[in-house]
């Protein structure tokens, strides 16, 4: 059983609906942060939203929006969240093992349900392996010679 916090935008809101349900009956403590309704509404701020809750209650998080592009692109802003954006249940196990995602981003528009179930499990059961992925981790830095 995990503590994860789960969050969307107006396009992932149907599949957010459907792994939240999922996650629920197989007894993880699922924490909805919306939105709950369909209406559009603006992923950043969805992102910003679970990303503090995750950083703040050293969980693990889903964001879902239509590609998963944005959702993966707000969560990275912040400093500790390692947002992951994910096709495949090997990019997902390797996300937790090699790079210490906390944060997976799903395309309801680019992958159905099924395959969603699937890195989602993925992503919860696998963890960090440390080692040298750790001093890699360490070197990801904000870069501050481009500003
Ligand atoms: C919403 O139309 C769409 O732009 C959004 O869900 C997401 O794909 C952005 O990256």
């Amino acid at each position: 059983m995990q503590h994860i916090h789960i969050a969307s935008d107006h396009a992932g809101f149907d599949l957010k609906q459907a792994l939240a349900r999922h996650l629920t009956e197989r007894g993880h403590e699922v924490v909805d942060d919306g939105p709950f309704t369909d209406e559009s509404c603006d992923y950043p701020v969805m992102a910003h939203k679970l990303c503090r809750a995750v950083v703040r209650e050293e969980c693990l998080g889903i964001l879902i929006c239509g590609s998963g592009l944005g959702m993966s692109m707000a969560g990275n802003r912040h400093p500790d969240i390692r947002a992951a954006l994910c096709t495949t249940e090997l990019q997902a196990s390797l996300a937790r093992r090699h790079n210490d995602a906390n944060v997976l981003c799903l395309g309801a528009r680019i992958i159905g349900l099924e395959l969603a179930v699937a890195i989602v499990a993925a992503f919860l059961g696998n963890g960090f392996e440390g080692g040298r992925h750790a001093r890699r981790l360490s070197l990801l830095a904000p870069v501050a010679e481009n500003r």
